[in-house]
Formats: structure tokens, sequence, C-alpha cells
């Protein structure tokens, strides 16, 4: 026993390997783990906003406070970017519009980018300070004039989109519901709301692009307006609109 134990002494080199090795592991546990909360505080927690109180509560039997709470936690909209397939689908049943478009989480602004290269004069609202960064570098290093293109660091719940006659959203199926009273609320006559990934889910939709994962839906909102008495009783909902 005492001679192994020499032996340990004088050679250390056999359990130092080890030793290296899970210094090296638990280095790379680290930084995986930082990189991972990094990227959470960037992208994903600033979408876990609520939607205003006013937006959830109205005509619903739901006590406020657990109403709230509720409000805070199901209404998260991470970032994520729009695929190359999805924009083109979006770009798609944008045809034959002009005027003032609004991308409602604009993320890096590749959808705002796409839109203002159309003809579309554009404002992207978002609430991420980096990906706000981003796309108004990109726009810079463009050279495209803040009169084509314009990134606010502003709160979509809480603006006013009353002189969009076209809204593009890329959001979460948890905000679509309350996001749809707001529009049809605010927006102008003969405005088009495209939704990307997630459709209204009461909205019948005047056409598609895509499918799957990338597929939009285009809603025009004086028909939504026409048929809005029709929508709260879900059951008579018509597939789609007549027209
Ligand atoms: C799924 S990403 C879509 C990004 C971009 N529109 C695209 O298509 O690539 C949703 C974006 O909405 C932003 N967002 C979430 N809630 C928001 C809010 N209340 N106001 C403004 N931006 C918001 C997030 O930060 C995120 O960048």
């Amino acid at each position: 026993m005492e001679d192994s134990i020499e032996v340990i002494l004088q050679d250390p080199g056999w359990f130092l390997p080890h030793y290296r090795d899970n210094s090296l592991l638990a280095a790379l546990g680290g930084a995986v783990l930082t990189a991972s909360y990094g990227l959470w505080t960037m992208f994903v927690l600033p979408g876990f906003r609520k939607v205003p109180m006013r937006l959830k509560t109205e005509d619903r039997n739901v006590p406020s406070a657990s109403s709230e709470a509720w409000c805070r936690w199901t209404s998260k909209v991470p970032y994520l970017p729009s695929s190359a397939k999805q924009t083109a689908n979006v770009m798609k049943l944008l045809e034959g519009r002009r005027g003032r478009l609004a991308d409602l989480g604009s993320g890096d602004g590749r959808l705002v980018f796409a839109a203002c290269s159309a003809g579309f004069q554009c404002t992207g609202f978002e609430i991420n300070s980096i990906l706000l960064a981003c796309a108004r570098s990109k726009a810079r290093w463009k050279g495209i004039p803040p009169t084509q293109v314009n990134f606010v660091s502003k709160d979509f719940w809480t603006s006013d989109v009353s002189k969009f006659r076209n809204v593009t959203v890329f959001l979460a199926p948890g905000v679509m519901e309350e996001l749809g009273e707001k529009l049809i609320k605010e927006l102008p006559r003969e405005s088009q709301v495209i939704a990307c990934r997630f459709p209204f889910p009461t909205w019948p939709s005047a056409s598609t692009e895509g499918s799957g994962l990338d597929q939009v839906w285009a809603y025009d909102i004086d028909s939504i307006r026409r048929l809005a008495p029709v929508m709260s009783k879900p059951s008579t909902l018509p597939a789609k609109l007549p027209f």
C-alpha cells in the first residue's frame, strides 16, 4: 500500500490527465450554459411581454388578478427569423398593394427589407434592442433612407397602428386572437393583414400561400369587420370569405 502511494506521488501523471479532462468538461459545460443563458436573455426573454389587460379581460369572466398573471406568461413571442420561403410567400400576397406597411415584431428586419424593395414605406416595431440595433445598422449599410424604412423601439400592443394599410405579423399562436381585436379596432379601411405560420384563429382568410411552416395567410380587414358579428358565434363561421 505504502509502495503504491509512493508510486502515485512520484508519478502524478497517471491521474492528472483525468483531472485535465474533467476541468475541460466543466469549462465546456460552463461555456454552453453561459451561451444558452445569453441567447435566452437576448432573444427569448424580451418577447415575454404581457398583453395589455384591456385587451385580455374584455367580455371575459376571468378574475382580474389571476388573468394578469395568465397574460404575463401566456403571451410569449420569442425571436424566430422568417425563412426565405416564408418571406417570398409574404411578398406574393403583397403583390398589387402599396403604401405604408408595419411589421409587428420586426426582428432583424428581413421582412421589412423585402417589403421595402417592393416599394412599401415600412416601419418595424421591435422591443428587443439587439435585434433593433442589428436591423438599423443593416438599413444604414444598405443605404436605405428613414423615409423608406424605419425601425422603432416600441411595443406594438401599446402603439397606434391606424396609419398602416398593410400589416405583417410573425408572432405566436397565443397572441393572435387579442392581436386580431386590436387590428379590427385600429386599422383603416382597405387594410390587409398577413399572418405568417400562425393564422388568426377565428378570421377567414382571403388567400394563402405556401404550406407547412412557411404558410402565410392574407386577411381583408373590411371583410373581417363585416363578418365580426357572425364570428362571435364560431359554429356559424363560414370557411372562406364569399369572394
Ligand atoms: C417570430 S419573431 C419574427 C421576426 C421577424 N418579423 C421575421 O419575420 O423574421 C417575433 C419578434 O417579435 C418581437 N416582439 C415580441 N413581442 C413584441 C412586442 N410586444 N412589441 C414589439 N416586438 C415584439 C420579438 O422580439 C421578435 O423579434
